[in-house]
């Protein structure tokens, strides 16, 4: 039986064993796919020994990102750009990494909001390990004016640095402007996420066709969501990319492609909302 995990410190509260074992389940494959705890010290030793313990890959979420970076031999191109791992399985005995975020960011947008990228022009807000995965994705989409606004203007001009041209860092402070230009808004920091504070911002001004997309999925609907669906503008949640991410990696290892369908994300939203656990 094909054996795969999702490794992270803290890993309780992750939704990907419902999901794959959802696609398991549906598509009557015989296999496995569990949550693995596994402190930073010993993330080495737990992905040295992986095929010793019957695993096929698995996921890798937060600290482990850029350590399972390090590990592989190989990485896949999103991976390398992004410099953070979050899938592994293996070909030809070697240990290969992937990062999934960026496919499943543009599978989400794609899916909820057809032709969003004939709009050229985006607007990043915050500059974290999200932010990457979010502007490679922009970027290999063909966007060509990515803007990018942090708290700490620094990370921003970092990441513009990194990723070259048509992307530029601004402060906090030209937000007003930046979104009245802006014709996708993406949210990637942790504001509006439960327990911590929203994302304060006025939407007045906005393009009346510009598209606002949070990849903060708890709640559904982020406080930015709301504004921008009580302005009348179109708005794309975060579910989804959580979703299509899973993607790839479910195909890695169990040999088969699997649909993201409204079965899914129902069953997910049952979870958030506190129903029981399938
Ligand atoms: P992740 O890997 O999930 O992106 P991260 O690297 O901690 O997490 O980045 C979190 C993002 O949310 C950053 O852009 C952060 O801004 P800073 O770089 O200035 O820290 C942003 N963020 C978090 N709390 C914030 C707040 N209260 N106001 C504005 N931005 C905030």
């Amino acid at each position: 039986m094909r054996k795969a995990f999702v490794t992270g410190y803290p890993i309780k509260h992750s939704r990907s064993p419902l999901i794959h074992g959802h696609w398991l389940k549906k598509y009557g494959l015989e296999g496995s796919y569990g949550a693995v705890e596994v402190a930073p010290e010993d993330f080495n030793d737990f992905v040295s020994t992986l095929q010793q313990n019957g695993y096929v890959g698995g996921n890798v979420t937060i600290p482990h990102k850029e350590m399972a970076f390090a590990l592989c031999q190989k990485r896949d191109p999103a991976a390398e750009e992004i410099g953070a791992v979050n899938t592994l399985w293996f070909e030809n005995g070697q240990l290969r990494g992937g990062n999934t975020d960026a496919y499943g960011f543009l599978a989400n947008l794609d899916a909820s909001s057809p032709k969003w990228d004939t709009h050229k022009t985006a607007l990043v807000l915050g500059a974290g390990g999200a932010s990457r995965a979010i502007i490679y994705a922009l970027k290999q989409r063909g966007l060509t004016d990515i803007r990018i606004v942090n708290r700490t203007p620094a990370r921003a001009k970092e990441l513009a640095d990194r990723f070259g041209s048509g992307i530029s860092a601004h402060e906090w402070a030209a937000l007003p402007e930046l979104l009245d230009d802006a014709s996708l808004i993406v949210n990637t920091t942790s504001l509006g996420m439960e327990g911590k504070e929203s994302l304060a911002i006025d939407l007045s001004n906005v393009k009346s066709d510009s598209l606002v997309t949070d990849i903060v999925y708890v709640p559904l609907e982020t406080p930015l969501l709301k504004a921008a669906r009580e302005a009348g503008l179109k708005t794309v949640d975060g579910l989804g990319m959580l979703l299509h991410q899973a993607v790839p990696g479910f195909e890695y290892w169990f040999g088969m492609r699997p649909e993201v369908t409204s079965e899914l994300r129902d069953l997910i939203l049952a979870d958030m909302n506190g129903g029981p656990k399938k």
